[in-house]
């Protein structure tokens, strides 16, 4: 870290020295936790089959934080040209494998998108699970990221922690810095308007549904959102 504060950046860097979260290459190398997104790694999103199925109009996707690459995967298969970020080499080279396996391609990318610019307009950004993980002063840099990668009247798909499911740290943004370690936050519903109303229409915030075939099972105590950017 720099030893003096000169612009917003190095506040952000700074602040980014008081969060510490999840080790990502650890986590997808010791494979310790049996979630779904470890456990059922060729499934996507319900939310995410559903926009598709219903929306032919999307024609090119980017993922960010795609993990293991089981939602990226599936836009490919559907016919979407489709980029997937992850700072995670690990799960990178995993998704690379699922790629081959499935005989599609997807443009995946070893990066961290809030710490190194991301270029390009897609038709949709897609995000299930990263937010949740984002220290809060980045979630300043994710807003913006969103906007500058979303086409006029473009979709953003997100699946975060709900809070009131027990699934995730419900805490305030101070309470975040207080703490050793973080390892997820948990979204009100308010709080997600309140979030993102002002820079995109909001078409749907709902919970995750169990039981839809083809679909991972498992995260109902997830939101299942749908933003529209507003031009
Ligand atoms: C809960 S996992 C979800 C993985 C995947 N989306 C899925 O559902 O299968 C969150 C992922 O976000 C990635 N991630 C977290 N912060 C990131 C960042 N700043 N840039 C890129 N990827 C990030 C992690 O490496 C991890 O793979």
């Amino acid at each position: 870290m720099k030893p003096y504060i000169n612009n917003y950046e190095d506040v952000f860097a700074l602040l980014d020295d008081q969060a510490s979260g999840v080790f990502w290459d650890g986590f997808y190398q010791e494979r310790k936790r049996p979630v779904p997104f470890l456990t059922q790694n060729t499934m996507p999103d319900e939310n995410l089959a559903a926009l598709l199925k219903r929306e032919s109009s999307i024609q090119t996707a980017v993922e960010l934080g795609c993990g293991e690459g089981r939602n990226a995967v599936y836009m490919a298969k559907q016919g979407i040209s489709t980029t997937a970020y992850d700072l995670s080499s690990e799960a990178i080279k995993n998704a690379e494998a699922f790629m081959a396996h499935e005989g599609v391609k997807v443009n995946f990318i070893c990066q961290d998108v809030i710490k190194t610019p991301v270029s390009g307009q897609y038709d949709l950004v897609y995000d299930s699970g990263m937010l949740h993980h984002l220290a809060p002063h980045r979630r300043l840099t994710y807003l913006e990221l969103l906007k500058k990668l979303l086409k006029p009247r473009g979709y953003f798909g997100l699946l975060c922690f709900a809070w009131g499911e027990n699934c995730a740290d419900e805490i305030d943004d101070w309470a975040y810095y207080r703490q050793k370690f973080n390892a997820g936050l948990a979204f009100q519903k308010e709080r997600l308007y309140e979030l993102f109303s002002p820079h995109f229409n909001v078409l749907e915030i709902r919970k995750y549904q169990n039981d839809i075939p083809g679909t991972i099972q498992g995260l109902d105590f997830m939101w299942a959102c749908l933003f529209q950017a507003k031009n």
